[in-house]
């Protein structure tokens, strides 16, 4: 009985990984490569539909890899690489871009808040058609599965839709996948402002703990965050944000449940949490962080993972394009 596929991707677009990333990702990918065939992919075509540097992006790239290397993806146990070293993306995306209808493209949310950002007149027509680009990174390996937060549930619905479209015109070819949609209980809130969510773009970067920071750095921030009025150490969303967060991050890290921590620190203060989790998170970072800084040290190696995992893809990938270019009449 073979095991059901998955697929996620992440964009290479930040210099690490934060702790929402890890916990939000990261870890539920680790786990997912144990009982999934699991295909994971860092879109890095995708990173170029907005103004990009190269050396940036190919430097973006590597670490992206090296931190999910460094974290537990085992190449031995899924499908890791990197989209455009794989060329049946942009082949597949130009046959779905012309089964797509101008009016069902200009739907999409995320252009919309996207474009909007760079003025829609210096928007790229890549970053208009990138859910389309999406749809070919999904279908072209036939998972049942596409993990994804709730924002890029419209792009799998798009990907549901060209994959019945084109099995309806051309015969049965493409898989319709699901989108597994994640917990909203797994997102981690950004430290200094705990309304939001931790992400990249964060206003300031004291509110992130990153995968790649010092932890003299990561530590002295937990000690730091934003904690509330009042003294209690209490789980409660709406009236202690940043204490329901830091609980969430002990939780989450050390398997205990909310009731069990709150129940440790009773009559504790904030500060003494904040050192305990400040321990906690270092010594869940730390070998990550040390793994990935041997890895970035040795590109050879780095690179001969990744060639080994285009290698992997392309051999599902070629089959589905082989197939879909003889439907189309090539
Ligand atoms: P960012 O918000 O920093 O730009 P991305 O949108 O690139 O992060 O997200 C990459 C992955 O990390 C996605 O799977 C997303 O769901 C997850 N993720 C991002 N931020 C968080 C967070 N604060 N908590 C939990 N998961 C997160
Ligand atoms: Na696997």
């Amino acid at each position: 009985n073979p095991r059901a596929r998955i697929l996620s991707g992440m964009q290479p677009s930040a210099d690490s990984l934060h702790l929402g990333n890890y916990l939000g990702a990261l870890v539920q990918w680790r786990a997912m490569q144990e009982e999934y065939d699991a295909v994971y992919m860092i879109v890095d075509l995708h990173a170029i539909t907005v103004p990009q540097d190269p050396g940036v992006l190919a430097q973006r790239t590597r670490v992206t890899a090296a931190q999910y290397l460094a974290g537990g993806i085992d190449v031995d146990k899924c499908t890791l690489f990197v989209q455009s070293h794989v060329p049946e993306h942009t082949q597949l995306a130009w046959v779905l871009n012309c089964l797509t209808g101008f009016g069902e493209a200009s739907r999409m949310t995320q252009f919309k808040d996207k474009s909007l950002k760079q003025g829609s007149d210096t928007a790229s027509v890549g970053l208009f058609t990138y859910p389309i680009l999406q749809a070919a990174d999904i279908l072209l390996y036939q998972p049942e599965g596409v993990p994804v937060g709730e924002d890029q549930r419209q792009h799998v619905e798009l990907s549901r839709d060209l994959a019945q479209r084109f099995n309806h015109r051309f015969g049965e070819t493409f898989v319709v996948p699901q989108a597994f949609i994640q917990k909203e209980s797994a997102k981690i809130q950004d430290l200094q402002n705990p309304a939001a969510k931790m992400s990249k773009s964060a206003e300031s970067p004291n509110g992130l703990i990153n995968l790649l920071d010092d932890p003299k750095v990561t530590a002295k921030r937990i000690k730091s965050a934003v904690t509330d009025d009042g003294t209690e150490i209490r789980y409660d969303k709406a009236e202690k944000p940043g204490v329901s967060n830091l609980l969430a991050i002990y939780s989450a890290l050390s398997g205990k449940p909310i009731a069990a921590i709150e129940a440790e620190y009773q009559g504790k203060m904030y500060g003494h949490l904040k050192v305990d989790l400040a321990d906690l998170v270092v010594s869940e970072l730390a070998p990550i962080r040390a793994r990935a800084q041997e890895l970035l040290a040795d590109p050879a190696e780095l690179d001969r993972l990744l060639a080994v995992g285009a290698q992997k893809a392309r051999e599902v990938a070629a089959v589905t394009l082989e197939e879909v270019y003889r439907k189309v009449g090539f």
